[in-house]
Protein backbone atom coordinates (compact mmCIF):
# COMPACT_ATOMS: atom_id res chain seq x y z
CA UNK A 1 0.00 0.00 0.00
CA UNK A 2 0.96 3.65 -0.58
CA UNK A 3 0.57 5.66 2.69
CA UNK A 4 1.13 9.55 2.62
CA UNK A 5 1.28 11.38 6.47
CA UNK A 6 0.72 14.82 6.38
CA UNK A 7 2.61 16.17 10.16
CA UNK A 8 4.80 12.55 9.87
CA UNK A 9 8.15 14.33 10.57
CA UNK A 10 7.29 13.47 14.58
CA UNK A 11 4.56 12.68 17.67
CA UNK A 12 1.69 10.34 16.41
CA UNK A 13 2.23 11.10 12.55
CA UNK A 14 5.84 9.90 12.82
CA UNK A 15 4.67 6.81 14.91
CA UNK A 16 2.38 6.04 12.59
CA UNK A 17 4.65 6.38 9.53
CA UNK A 18 6.85 3.85 11.33
CA UNK A 19 4.37 1.29 12.23
CA UNK A 20 3.09 1.30 7.97
CA UNK A 21 6.50 0.76 6.67
CA UNK A 22 7.25 -1.61 9.34
CA UNK A 23 3.83 -3.48 8.16
CA UNK A 24 6.08 -3.42 3.95
CA UNK A 25 4.16 -0.05 3.04
CA UNK A 26 5.33 2.71 1.10
CA UNK A 27 5.62 5.73 3.30
CA UNK A 28 5.54 9.32 2.52
CA UNK A 29 6.22 11.50 5.11
CA UNK A 30 5.99 15.92 4.89
CA UNK A 31 6.79 18.85 7.29
CA UNK A 32 7.71 22.48 7.09
CA UNK A 33 11.41 21.72 8.85
CA UNK A 34 12.67 17.95 7.50
CA UNK A 35 15.79 19.22 10.45
CA UNK A 36 13.49 17.77 13.40
CA UNK A 37 13.43 14.20 11.34
CA UNK A 38 16.92 14.12 12.91
CA UNK A 39 15.82 13.59 16.14
CA UNK A 40 13.95 10.60 14.39
CA UNK A 41 16.50 7.81 13.93
CA UNK A 42 14.84 6.08 11.51
CA UNK A 43 15.88 7.28 7.64
CA UNK A 44 13.83 4.56 5.53
CA UNK A 45 10.90 6.94 5.43
CA UNK A 46 10.44 9.38 1.89
CA UNK A 47 10.61 12.71 3.48
CA UNK A 48 9.25 15.91 2.33
CA UNK A 49 9.31 19.45 2.76
CA UNK A 50 5.71 20.57 2.34
CA UNK A 51 3.60 23.22 4.30
CA UNK A 52 -0.36 21.71 4.73
CA UNK A 53 -1.48 25.64 4.46
CA UNK A 54 0.08 25.70 0.67
CA UNK A 55 -1.97 23.83 -1.28
CA UNK A 56 0.44 23.76 -3.82
CA UNK A 57 3.33 22.39 -1.47
CA UNK A 58 1.21 19.54 -0.27
CA UNK A 59 0.19 18.61 -3.46
CA UNK A 60 3.77 18.58 -5.04
CA UNK A 61 4.93 16.58 -1.86
CA UNK A 62 2.54 14.12 -2.61
CA UNK A 63 2.89 13.57 -6.18
CA UNK A 64 6.83 13.58 -5.96
CA UNK A 65 5.66 10.73 -2.87
CA UNK A 66 3.39 8.72 -5.47
CA UNK A 67 6.10 9.20 -8.60
CA UNK A 68 5.24 5.95 -10.65
CA UNK A 69 3.61 4.36 -7.94
CA UNK A 70 -0.54 3.76 -9.09
CA UNK A 71 -2.42 4.47 -6.33
CA UNK A 72 -2.75 6.62 -2.85
CA UNK A 73 -4.28 4.02 -0.39
CA UNK A 74 -4.11 6.31 2.48
CA UNK A 75 -3.49 9.60 3.52
CA UNK A 76 -3.60 10.86 6.87
CA UNK A 77 -3.39 14.22 8.22
CA UNK A 78 -1.65 14.55 11.48
CA UNK A 79 -0.27 18.41 10.51
CA UNK A 80 -1.84 20.46 13.59
CA UNK A 81 -1.30 22.95 15.77
CA UNK A 82 -2.07 23.77 19.39
CA UNK A 83 -0.71 25.47 22.26
CA UNK A 84 -2.26 25.85 26.38
CA UNK A 85 -4.99 28.16 25.42
CA UNK A 86 -6.92 26.51 27.62
CA UNK A 87 -5.02 27.55 30.87
CA UNK A 88 -3.86 30.94 29.53
CA UNK A 89 -3.71 33.65 26.82
CA UNK A 90 -1.94 32.94 23.48
CA UNK A 91 -0.45 35.18 20.69
CA UNK A 92 -1.61 36.32 17.77
CA UNK A 93 1.08 34.29 15.74
CA UNK A 94 0.00 31.17 17.68
CA UNK A 95 -4.04 31.61 17.27
CA UNK A 96 -2.74 32.25 13.60
CA UNK A 97 -0.94 29.14 12.87
CA UNK A 98 -3.68 27.20 14.46
CA UNK A 99 -6.12 28.74 12.35
CA UNK A 100 -3.99 28.46 9.60
CA UNK A 101 -2.86 24.65 10.37
CA UNK A 102 -5.80 23.75 11.63
CA UNK A 103 -8.56 24.75 9.23
CA UNK A 104 -7.03 25.39 6.34
CA UNK A 105 -4.52 23.15 6.32
CA UNK A 106 -6.92 20.24 6.79
CA UNK A 107 -9.41 21.64 3.88
CA UNK A 108 -5.59 21.62 1.61
CA UNK A 109 -5.25 17.99 2.76
CA UNK A 110 -8.92 16.79 1.88
CA UNK A 111 -8.40 18.24 -1.42
CA UNK A 112 -5.36 17.07 -2.59
CA UNK A 113 -5.85 13.50 -1.03
CA UNK A 114 -9.59 13.41 -3.05
CA UNK A 115 -8.19 15.12 -6.42
CA UNK A 116 -5.82 11.83 -6.34
CA UNK A 117 -8.12 9.18 -5.23
CA UNK A 118 -11.18 10.01 -6.60
CA UNK A 119 -10.58 8.77 -10.34
CA UNK A 120 -9.60 5.33 -8.27
CA UNK A 121 -12.62 4.75 -6.75
CA UNK A 122 -10.89 3.88 -3.58
CA UNK A 123 -8.94 4.89 -0.88
CA UNK A 124 -8.78 6.11 2.85
CA UNK A 125 -8.59 9.46 4.39
CA UNK A 126 -7.89 10.01 7.95
CA UNK A 127 -8.15 13.40 10.18
CA UNK A 128 -6.54 14.04 13.66
CA UNK A 129 -8.82 16.15 15.09
CA UNK A 130 -9.35 16.21 19.04
CA UNK A 131 -12.03 14.90 22.31
CA UNK A 132 -11.95 18.26 22.73
CA UNK A 133 -13.66 19.42 19.42
CA UNK A 134 -16.68 16.62 20.50
CA UNK A 135 -18.32 19.25 22.99
CA UNK A 136 -20.33 22.11 21.94
CA UNK A 137 -19.92 25.37 24.46
CA UNK A 138 -19.53 28.67 24.64
CA UNK A 139 -16.55 29.22 26.14
CA UNK A 140 -14.11 26.63 24.33
CA UNK A 141 -10.74 27.65 23.17
CA UNK A 142 -10.17 28.63 20.16
CA UNK A 143 -7.61 25.39 19.52
CA UNK A 144 -11.05 23.47 20.34
CA UNK A 145 -13.07 25.58 17.95
CA UNK A 146 -10.03 24.52 15.36
CA UNK A 147 -10.36 20.76 16.26
CA UNK A 148 -14.54 21.15 16.11
CA UNK A 149 -14.09 22.48 12.51
CA UNK A 150 -12.11 19.71 11.42
CA UNK A 151 -14.68 17.09 12.64
CA UNK A 152 -17.23 19.19 10.74
CA UNK A 153 -15.03 19.39 7.82
CA UNK A 154 -14.67 15.76 7.81
CA UNK A 155 -18.11 15.04 8.16
CA UNK A 156 -18.77 17.19 4.96
CA UNK A 157 -15.87 15.27 2.72
CA UNK A 158 -17.47 11.56 4.23
CA UNK A 159 -20.92 12.75 2.59
CA UNK A 160 -19.02 14.02 -0.83
CA UNK A 161 -16.89 11.64 -1.05
CA UNK A 162 -19.13 7.87 -0.20
CA UNK A 163 -20.08 7.77 -4.15
CA UNK A 164 -16.88 7.56 -5.28
CA UNK A 165 -15.46 4.07 -2.92
CA UNK A 166 -13.36 6.57 -0.48
CA UNK A 167 -13.29 6.69 3.22
CA UNK A 168 -13.47 9.20 6.11
CA UNK A 169 -12.25 8.53 8.99
CA UNK A 170 -11.96 11.10 12.22
CA UNK A 171 -9.50 10.23 14.98
CA UNK A 172 -10.31 12.76 17.96
CA UNK A 173 -7.72 11.60 20.94
CA UNK A 174 -7.32 12.16 24.30
CA UNK A 175 -3.68 13.46 25.34
CA UNK A 176 -1.63 11.60 23.82
CA UNK A 177 2.10 11.35 25.02
CA UNK A 178 3.88 12.95 22.53
CA UNK A 179 7.37 14.95 22.69
CA UNK A 180 5.45 18.33 21.59
CA UNK A 181 2.46 17.68 24.32
CA UNK A 182 5.50 17.70 27.30
CA UNK A 183 7.18 20.42 25.68
CA UNK A 184 3.82 22.88 26.47
CA UNK A 185 3.98 21.39 30.08
CA UNK A 186 6.89 21.49 31.56
CA UNK A 187 7.95 17.65 30.80
CA UNK A 188 5.25 17.22 33.51
CA UNK A 189 1.88 15.94 31.95
CA UNK A 190 0.73 14.18 35.68
CA UNK A 191 -2.05 16.47 35.47
CA UNK A 192 -3.44 15.02 32.12
CA UNK A 193 -6.12 12.80 32.28
CA UNK A 194 -5.96 9.49 30.85
CA UNK A 195 -2.87 9.76 28.82
CA UNK A 196 -2.43 7.44 26.31
CA UNK A 197 1.11 6.38 25.06
CA UNK A 198 1.84 6.84 21.31
CA UNK A 199 2.10 2.88 20.70
CA UNK A 200 -1.31 2.48 22.03
CA UNK A 201 -2.80 5.64 19.75
CA UNK A 202 -1.18 4.28 16.56
CA UNK A 203 -2.80 1.21 17.13
CA UNK A 204 -6.08 2.43 17.39
CA UNK A 205 -5.70 4.91 14.83
CA UNK A 206 -4.59 2.04 12.56
CA UNK A 207 -7.48 0.03 13.48
CA UNK A 208 -10.21 2.67 12.50
CA UNK A 209 -8.92 3.46 9.32
CA UNK A 210 -8.66 -0.77 8.04
CA UNK A 211 -11.86 -0.42 9.19
CA UNK A 212 -13.17 2.17 7.60
CA UNK A 213 -14.78 4.04 10.56
CA UNK A 214 -16.39 7.49 10.79
CA UNK A 215 -14.96 8.64 14.06
CA UNK A 216 -13.04 7.42 16.82
CA UNK A 217 -12.96 9.15 20.03
CA UNK A 218 -10.52 7.49 22.59
CA UNK A 219 -9.06 6.31 25.22
CA UNK A 220 -12.58 5.03 26.48
CA UNK A 221 -12.73 6.52 29.61
CA UNK A 222 -12.36 9.92 28.17
CA UNK A 223 -15.52 9.17 25.60
CA UNK A 224 -17.81 8.29 28.09
CA UNK A 225 -16.48 11.54 30.12
CA UNK A 226 -17.33 13.71 26.71
CA UNK A 227 -20.37 11.86 25.85
CA UNK A 228 -21.54 12.41 30.13
CA UNK A 229 -20.92 15.98 29.56
CA UNK A 230 -22.94 16.36 26.26
CA UNK A 231 -26.38 15.22 28.21
CA UNK A 232 -25.61 18.25 30.88
CA UNK A 233 -28.21 21.16 29.55
CA UNK A 234 -25.83 24.02 27.80
CA UNK A 235 -26.31 26.42 30.97
CA UNK A 236 -24.75 23.85 33.40
CA UNK A 237 -22.13 22.82 30.97
CA UNK A 238 -21.09 26.46 30.07
CA UNK A 239 -20.97 26.90 33.89
CA UNK A 240 -18.75 23.58 34.09
CA UNK A 241 -16.50 24.82 31.22
CA UNK A 242 -15.75 28.17 32.21
CA UNK A 243 -14.15 26.75 35.63
CA UNK A 244 -11.18 25.62 33.25
CA UNK A 245 -11.51 28.76 30.70
CA UNK A 246 -8.84 30.26 32.59
CA UNK A 247 -7.82 32.16 29.32
CA UNK A 248 -11.24 33.88 29.18
CA UNK A 249 -10.86 35.43 32.74
CA UNK A 250 -7.67 36.98 31.99
CA UNK A 251 -9.98 38.51 29.13
CA UNK A 252 -12.24 40.42 31.33
CA UNK A 253 -11.35 44.01 32.36
N1 LIG B 1 -0.61 14.95 21.54
C1 LIG B 1 -1.86 15.10 21.97
O1 LIG B 1 -2.15 15.03 23.18
C2 LIG B 1 -2.98 15.33 20.99
C3 LIG B 1 -4.31 15.18 21.45
C4 LIG B 1 -5.35 15.41 20.56
C5 LIG B 1 -5.08 15.76 19.25
N2 LIG B 1 -3.78 15.90 18.84
C6 LIG B 1 -3.54 16.29 17.45
O2 LIG B 1 -2.70 15.31 16.87
C7 LIG B 1 -1.88 15.94 15.88
C8 LIG B 1 -0.41 15.60 16.14
O3 LIG B 1 -0.06 16.01 17.44
P1 LIG B 1 1.40 15.69 18.06
O4 LIG B 1 1.29 15.78 19.52
O5 LIG B 1 1.93 14.48 17.41
O6 LIG B 1 2.18 17.00 17.58
P2 LIG B 1 3.60 17.22 16.84
O7 LIG B 1 4.61 16.26 17.32
O8 LIG B 1 3.86 18.68 16.94
O9 LIG B 1 3.30 16.83 15.32
C9 LIG B 1 2.78 17.75 14.41
C10 LIG B 1 3.33 17.42 13.05
O10 LIG B 1 2.69 18.28 12.10
C11 LIG B 1 3.69 18.98 11.39
N3 LIG B 1 3.13 20.28 11.01
C12 LIG B 1 2.70 21.27 11.82
N4 LIG B 1 2.26 22.30 11.07
C13 LIG B 1 2.42 21.93 9.77
C14 LIG B 1 2.18 22.57 8.53
N5 LIG B 1 1.66 23.81 8.46
N6 LIG B 1 2.47 21.90 7.38
C15 LIG B 1 3.00 20.65 7.43
N7 LIG B 1 3.25 20.01 8.56
C16 LIG B 1 2.98 20.65 9.73
C17 LIG B 1 4.89 19.07 12.33
O11 LIG B 1 6.12 19.27 11.65
P3 LIG B 1 6.69 20.77 11.36
O12 LIG B 1 6.46 21.57 12.61
O13 LIG B 1 8.13 20.58 11.00
O14 LIG B 1 5.90 21.29 10.21
C18 LIG B 1 4.82 17.66 12.91
O15 LIG B 1 5.35 16.72 11.99
C19 LIG B 1 -2.20 17.43 15.93
O16 LIG B 1 -3.18 17.71 14.95
C20 LIG B 1 -2.81 17.61 17.31
O17 LIG B 1 -3.70 18.70 17.36
C21 LIG B 1 -2.73 15.70 19.68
Amino acid sequence: MNVFIAGGTSGIGYALARHYFEKGDDVGICGRNLATMSENNFENLKAFQADVCDTDSIAAAVHSFLNDRENLDIFINCAGSYAEDVAGKISYEEAEEMLQTNILGTVNCFETARKLMKGQKKGSIAVIASVSGILDYDNSSLYTKTKRSVIQIADAYRRALKPFGISVTTIAPGYVDTKKLRELNNNDLHKKPFLTDVETAVSIISEAIENHEKLVIFPAKMKWMMKSLSLLPSFLLNTIMFRKARWMKEDQP
